[in-house]
């Protein structure tokens, strides 16, 4: 059976502003998810901290700076995120799991008993990206989706340089030059992070970094269609 994985983006999730267009994107996204379980398959969706995360964490930041503290308010704003989505697809029927799993391999196990399985993170050290590469790993899928809120992985930040090039297709080895090594600071973002793509080259998952803000891409990516992101192979 076709297990799909999708990290979730909290920014795509939980936008700054503009609440009309977020419930649209809420209403197809719980489309898309009916339309997959209807198919017979399967989907882990690992959802990120977006806003609250963010706002949590500065907040924290006045009282204390310990990395693994700040990480653990960042998980608490994703777990939050999750069980919106968990309780909004429960309430339309779908056979959603009704625990928030606290590992990717409890979520794996739980992906062999209901169709869909909704998280958040795990453990201080890395973002829900890397969340998504390592229960694509647990739950024997060879791709992970990446929904984030830019269009492509680019060759340097499309906010500084205009002139900034954006990849359609690259190996996990050029993503890797790309991103560096180094854990990102708590709330701290980037295209992909870094220990993401790590355990990707680990344990040889292609990924797709997409914007998540347009349902019609992620569905492309997940049904294996030509889609508007970039496509990172293993090699
Ligand atoms: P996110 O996964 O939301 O970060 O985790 P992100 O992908 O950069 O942001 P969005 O989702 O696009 O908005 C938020 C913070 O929570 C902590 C980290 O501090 C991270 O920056 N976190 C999250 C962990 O420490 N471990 C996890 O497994 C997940």
């Amino acid at each position: 059976m076709t297990t799909h994985i999708v990290a979730l983006g909290g920014s795509v999730l939980r936008p700054e502003g503009d609440n009309a267009a977020s419930e649209t994107w809420f209403g197809k996204l719980r489309q898309l998810v009916v339309h997959i379980e209807g198919n017979g398959r399967r989907m882990g969706i690992v959802v990120g901290g977006g806003s609250p995360a963010r706002e949590g964490i500065i907040l924290a930041r006045n009282s204390f700076t310990d990395r693994y503290r700040l990480d653990n308010v960042g998980i608490a704003a994703t777990r939050l995120n999750a069980t919106i989505l968990q309780q909004s697809l429960l309430d339309i029927g779908c056979d959603v799991c009704p625990i928030i799993p606290k590992s990717t391999d409890e979520a794996a196990e739980l992906l062999t008993e209901h169709h869909i399985v909704i998280m958040g993170g795990t453990k201080p050290g890395h973002t829900t990206d890397a969340v998504a590469v390592a229960l694509a790993r647990d739950s024997g899928a060879s791709h992970c989706v990446i929904a984030t809120n830019v269009s492509h992985v680019y060759d340097s930040d499309p906010n500084k340089n205009e002139n900034a090039k954006p990849f359609d297709i690259m190996t996990l080895g050029e993503l890797s030059k790309l991103t560096g090594d180094t854990a990102l600071e708590p709330g701290g973002s980037a295209a992909v992070d870094p220990i993401a793509v790590n355990w990707a080259i680990e344990s040889c998952i292609n990924l797709a970094i997409i914007d998540g803000r347009d349902l019609k891409i992620l569905e492309d990516a997940i049904e294996g269609r030509p889609f508007v992101g970039t496509l990172v192979k293993v090699e």
